[in-house]
């Protein structure tokens, strides 16, 4: 009698536990939905007003924000004459190529009048990337932040904090960006540098006609800012600092870092920083100049300009308007030295992590190169060449259609071909005198990838035309950098400073000018990504490439078909 009732305590007890469990459990993922109507959109910057193109006339575009584990429904409308796609920059598309967005690489550009839902779920990554047009020049001003806050009762590793702020930054061009590019495209030349950089879409006091225009940031003392650093820009790695104040480190590309302090952010296009700002225990009665200016390495011309947003604290007397103001120094345009310790202080939050075993090791030469131009063009290049970019000397060749398409219904001939090199073809100095041909090869070549290898590569800037630093990014997965260096990469002798212990892990990485850099991913995630630098000017000149991961050979290993709504060419 007594065991029988305490096996039906038991019972209850354990339904009870079990449906408090699933309780707690279901409330989590939500779906998340949005509308990006692409529409022109009248804007006044630098004394000029231009059209330009926008995601529901707003400019920067709106904040996507989710929890970790939250699926993502974006229904984009086309109502432009220009061909558009969005690419969710940093969102590993687990299994949802479909939804990743590089034009010709992933779909077919949304033409005008159509419509594209793009379907994703956000998996095991939290933190700030963001959200961009990817063809042609068109993310000059198609962008937007994307948050992933936690998943619901997750804290973060640090204090919460006060507020979180996302600031981002972007590249002004008077002139229309796709008649500055086409023009280029066209001549075989450089195109036109931009005119001012922009803070949340604004230039700020350094330039001309920027009336109050000026991002400003109202603070209260005695608090802590979580802002969310986003470069946006085109072709410029950006410097950031604050005045009198310091920087704490938290995040880069939504992965955790183990914290550092530090006066200036260093962040490519591409890369995002999320930083802790502590205010001063007292109110101040000054305005603080926020500036972001240029890293650059390259030979060629660049904006020298410099961005100025405003640091404020309220409840101070309002009544000056000339408030006495600080500036925060920046570090020279070409400080490689400050680059390179930046970027070696960046750790990631949890250890070991990294794949310790490699199966297969890959050698990539990233710069530019010439290419002759069509007989009855004028290029400025010796013997009628122009600019190109290149990955082991292939400049890539946008397809007609996209490679994803291609490559899921078995119809790759005439579209890419599997023979993408894994080694240079021809071995030189790559950092010292360049060689007398600089010539490249035209491709849509990509590199197939068996599902689960794991994968070391080594990008090499070389010297052809100039040393130049670029950062390349990664589609469809996070990598680890685990090792950095100047000059010719040995093989002997730099795999044994590699960390393989707490390395950064991200989507955008830095090869450093006149350097390399060695990374490390599995390739768990079958389709078709994209890599390329994400220097948009790079990217126009080819300096891009192709991974294909095939599925594995489990159900969950596999890529599902495409959407029926997805765009044809
Ligand atoms: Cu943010 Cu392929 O780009």
């Amino acid at each position: 009698m007594a065991s029988c009732f305490l096996k039906v305590l038991l019972f209850v007890m354990l339904y009870l536990l079990l449906t408090a469990e699933s309780n707690t459990s279901m409330h989590t993922a939500t779906t998340r939905d949005y509308n990006f109507d692409i529409r022109l959109q009248t804007a006044t910057r630098l004394c000029e007003t231009k059209n330009i193109v926008t995601v529901n006339g707003q400019f920067p575009g709106p904040q996507i924000v989710a929890n970790e584990g939250d699926s993502i429904s974006v229904k984009v409308t086309n109502y432009v004459q220009h061909n558009i796609t969005i690419h969710w920059h940093g969102i590993r598309q687990v299994r949802t190529g479909w939804a990743d967005g590089p034009a010709y690489i992933t779909q077919c550009p949304i033409q005008k009048g159509q419509t594209y839902t793009y379907k994703f779920t956000i998996l095991g990554q939290r933190g700030t990337l963001f959200w961009h047009a990817h063809i042609s020049w068109l993310r000059a001003t198609v962008y937007g932040p994307i948050i992933v806050l936690p998943k619901h009762g997750v804290p973060y590793p640090f204090a919460k904090p006060h507020k979180e702020v996302p600031i981002i930054f972007g590249e002004w061009w008077k002139a229309d960006t796709e008649t500055v590019i086409n023009q280029a495209m066209q001549a075989g030349g450089v195109p036109n540098i931009s005119d001012a950089y922009t803070i949340n879409g604004l230039p700020g006091i350094s330039y001309e006609c920027s009336g109050n225009h000026a991002y400003k940031l109202e603070v209260k003392p005695g608090r802590t800012y979580l802002l969310r650093l986003i470069n946006a820009a085109l072709n410029d790695e950006l410097f950031f600092s604050i005045a009198n104040h310091t920087l704490t480190v938290v995040e880069v590309d939504a992965v955790y870092t183990k914290p550092f302090d530090t006066d200036v952010v260093l962040l490519t296009p591409g890369q995002t920083t999320n930083v802790l700002l502590t205010t001063s225990p007292k109110s101040q009665n000054f305005m603080f100049l926020m500036v972001a200016s240029p890293y650059k390495t390259g030979p060629a011309r660049f904006d020298k300009s410099k961005t100025i947003g405003i640091l404020e604290y309220s409840n101070t007397n309002k009544i000056t308007t000339n408030k006495p103001f600080f500036e925060p120094s920046l570090p020279n345009y070409n400080d490689t030295n400050f680059a390179t310790k930046f970027s070696k202080k960046l750790r990631s939050l949890e250890n070991n992590k990294v794949p310790k075993q490699v199966d297969k090791h890959y050698f990539f030469t990233v710069g530019l190169g010439l290419t002759p131009c069509n007989q009855n063009q004028k290029c400025p290049g010796p013997n009628n060449t122009k600019l190109v970019g290149a990955v082991n000397n292939v400049t890539f060749v946008e397809p007609k259609t996209a490679l994803l398409q291609s490559h899921f219904f078995n119809k790759s001939k005439g579209v890419y071909n599997t023979d993408f090199p894994t080694n240079p073809l021809v071995q030189f100095d790559y950092t010292g005198i360049p060689p007398k041909n600089m010539l490249t090869k035209n491709g849509t070549k990509v590199a197939v990838l068996p599902f689960n290898t794991r994968l070391e590569l080594v990008m090499q800037d070389t010297s052809i035309i100039g040393p130049e630093s670029h950062p390349m990014h990664l589609h469809g997965h996070n990598f680890f950098v685990v090792g950095q260096g100047f000059g010719d990469y040995d093989a002997k002798k730099d795999p044994k400073n590699f960390n393989l212990f707490d390395p950064v892990q991200r989507n955008t990485v830095s090869v450093p000018a006149g350097g390399w850099v060695a990374i490390r991913f599995t390739a768990n995630n079958p389709g078709v990504w994209f890599m390329h630098c994400h220097l948009e000017v790079h990217t126009s000149w080819g300096l891009t490439m192709a991974w294909i991961v095939m599925d594995g050979k489990k159900p969950n290993e596999k890529l599902p078909p495409p959407p029926s709504d997805l765009p044809k060419c």
